[in-house]
């Protein structure tokens, strides 16, 4: 299946109104019933990547979860607790009454901009597959994608990692990135087109960080241009560098 390109997975002339709510209930309205459904890339392609970084008892929230069967896959692969969020109250509910036996999986309508239900520090961390860039997408993008960031970054704890599966090259989602929080920042690739059921080689090996530098400039070269890939920002919230921001600003 070809990702983002057919399918409802498509980012097409509705694009604007990816970050409201209205648009998505309309849309899990119209699909309901039907079968999950994964943007970019399903569990068993990201798990070792997963595995890299979140051991399995650690407390993840799952942001924007939508109807995907990634939070399924997570629990079935032996993680011990998967929150979700959604600002659609139509997927919400479905997922809610699909999961309802499960005590390892919980949903939770909420919008990430304001996830003042969760204290701060509650989760180890947080997984993101096309939320932020739904967010960048519409009115008001860069307030709304820096809002969610900060929220992010108030719910994780020190240490903890934001993981964010996106589109989105790192000369235009670095910088977001570095200026709404302290985190050391990996990057990861993947192959965009091939899936966990194809036997082709990858072209870039998941588990290994492509290497980048403050402008994203040395993940370029490396990749070349246009790769055909989703990349895969690891951001390790690292407090020190926040006393550290601090420090250069009042001295
Ligand atoms: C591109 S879909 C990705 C769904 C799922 N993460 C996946 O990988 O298949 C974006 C999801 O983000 C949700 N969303 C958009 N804005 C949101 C917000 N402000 N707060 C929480 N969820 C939001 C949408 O309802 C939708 O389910």
């Amino acid at each position: 299946m070809k990702r983002m390109i057919t399918g409802s997975g498509s980012w097409s002339n509705s694009q604007a109104a990816y970050g409201e709510a209205w648009y998505w209930d309309k849309r899990y309205t119209i699909e309901a019933g039907g079968a999950p459904f994964d943007w970019y890339q399903k569990y068993p392609s990201l798990a070792p990547l997963l595995h890299l970084y979140i051991p399995l008892h650690h407390r993840v929230l799952v942001v924007g979860c939508g109807n995907s069967a990634f939070s399924e896959g997570m629990v079935n692969d032996g993680y011990s607790e998967v929150f979700n969020i959604d600002i659609s109250s139509v997927v919400v509910e479905a997922m809610q009454k699909k999961y309802s036996s499960s005590q390892k999986l919980k949903y939770m309508k909420m919008d990430v901009r304001d996830m003042s239900a969760f204290e701060a520090g509650s989760f180890d961390a947080i997984v993101d597959k096309g939320t932020l860039d739904s967010m960048l997408c519409g009115h008001n993008s860069r307030e709304n994608a820096a809002k969610m960031l900060e929220e992010v970054d108030r719910v994780l704890k020190d240490r903890g990692v934001y993981i964010l599966v996106t589109y989105g090259a790192p000369n235009y989602r670095l910088r977001l990135l570095k200026n709404s929080c302290s985190w050391t920042i990996k990057l990861h690739v993947i192959d965009k087109l091939l899936s966990e059921e194809t036997t082709e080689r990858r072209a870039w090996d998941l588990t290994c960080p492509v290497p980048l530098n403050d402008d994203g400039i040395s993940a370029e070269a490396a990749l070349g241009n246009n790769p055909d890939v989703h990349y895969i920002y690891v951001c390790i919230k690292d407090e020190s560098c926040r006393q550290n921001k601090k420090h250069e600003f009042t001295s």
